[in-house]
């Protein structure tokens, strides 16, 4: 690295382009931050995400990203579903030092895969530019990537549960039953995510259908070599505005040792700073406000059930604090640059 990073936000006007300028504008390695949204532009950012008040009397830019790119050494796209794929290609002809993809556009490199659950994909001949950031099991094998898809929300909760039960699931199909905040769905008001509707609520929603299940179904393939391999996420919307809970249960066939599901854990994550092995089941608000995923895997008496319990902060470990954690493992910086604020308890 030569000096203090700039960054440019697209999308910075939205809750995961919010995200990020918090977290940019307090990166210690990153100098420069340029927040471009088309609804909020001329505005100032403080007005739309307040609690930025402190760090910034900047306004939102607009004008083209690819003019920006000249100027900037990464872009982090935090657009709404289909717009990456639109505006990738002009994108990367510029060359970026980085950019981070963090819809859903680029996570399934299986433009068939893709297709079942989103129709087909927009921009195929791009998919192999990405790298697929799941920050806590690739790692340092990141850096040198220029085009990053960080994994969503739901699928970086469920991903963090079975990548160390890779060898241990044989023919099982994982049930992942997960509760996601309101603030999952974005910004824009929807029905499901008016007050009335929401609070002291919780339903299932996109039965067997779930988008997410591609990305999660496309890792555990490749963890496993197995292209059967399954899992099925039962997706739930809560009542909180933030945050992540995935329980996931397995029955397998043959009894494991005891002790086993703990020890595949420890040395999945031994070196994993952003993610904490609890001995007990994690609380949902102790991940809130944070980039860290926290985890407690066990099995039963007789060792043929496993049952892993995960928390996260959508917006950050499964959003844009893993998508700064992707920055800075792909250029080579400390892993948990601008990253290591704990969240407030009670929230
Ligand atoms: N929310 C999550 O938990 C989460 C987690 C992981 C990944 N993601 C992905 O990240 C991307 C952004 O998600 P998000 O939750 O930030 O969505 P969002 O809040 O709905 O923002 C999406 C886009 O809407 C625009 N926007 C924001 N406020 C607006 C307004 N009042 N009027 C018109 N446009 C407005 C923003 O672009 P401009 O600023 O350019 O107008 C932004 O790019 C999506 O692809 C999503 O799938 C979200």
């Amino acid at each position: 690295m030569t000096g203090p990073l700039s960054v440019v936000v697209a999308g910075a006007g939205g809750y995961v382009g919010g995200e990020l300028l918090r977290l940019l504008y307090q990166h210690p390695l990153v100098g420069k931050v340029t927040a471009h949204s088309r609804s909020q532009l001329g505005r100032a950012i403080a007005e739309v995400h307040p609690t930025l008040l402190p760090l910034t009397s900047a306004r939102f830019a607009g004008g083209e990203l690819t003019e920006l790119l000249a100027s900037h050494d990464v872009i982090m796209l935090a657009l709404e579903h289909g717009e990456s794929a639109r505006l990738v290609g002009p994108l990367l002809e510029h060359q970026p030092r980085l950019l981070i993809d963090l819809a859903a556009d680029f996570r399934v490199a299986d433009a068939a895969l893709y297709a079942r659950y989103y129709g087909p994909h927009p921009a195929p001949e791009l998919l192999p530019r990405f790298r697929y950031g799941l920050c806590d099991v690739v790692g340092s094998a990141l850096l040198g990537a220029t085009a990053i898809a960080a994994p969503g929300c739901f699928a970086t909760a469920a991903q963090l549960a079975l990548y160390p039960l890779r060898d241990l699931l044989g023919d099982a199909v994982p049930a992942l039953f997960a509760i996601t905040g309101s603030s999952g769905a974005g910004a824009k008001p929807r029905d499901t995510t008016h007050h009335p509707a929401r609070a002291h609520n919780l339903f299932a929603y996109s039965p067997f259908s779930h988008r997410h299940e591609a990305e999660i179904v496309q890792s555990l393939r490749q963890w496993t070599g197995r292209p059967a391999a399954a899992a099925r996420l039962l997706s739930h919307s809560g009542p909180m505005v933030r945050g992540i809970y995935l329980t996931l249960h397995a029955h397998v066939e043959t009894a494991l040792p005891p002790g086993t599901v703990a020890a595949a854990f420890a040395s999945a994550y031994a070196e994993r700073p952003l993610l904490r092995l609890l001995d007990k089941p994690p609380e949902l608000t102790h991940a809130i406000g944070s980039s860290y995923a926290l985890a407690h895997a066990c099995q039963s008496d007789d060792g043929r059930e496993i049952q892993v319990t995960m928390a996260i902060d959508n917006l950050l470990k499964g959003a844009a604090g893993q998508a700064v954690q992707a920055m800075n493992l792909a250029l080579g910086l400390p892993e948990t640059a601008g990253l290591s604020a704990v969240g407030a308890f009670p929230c």
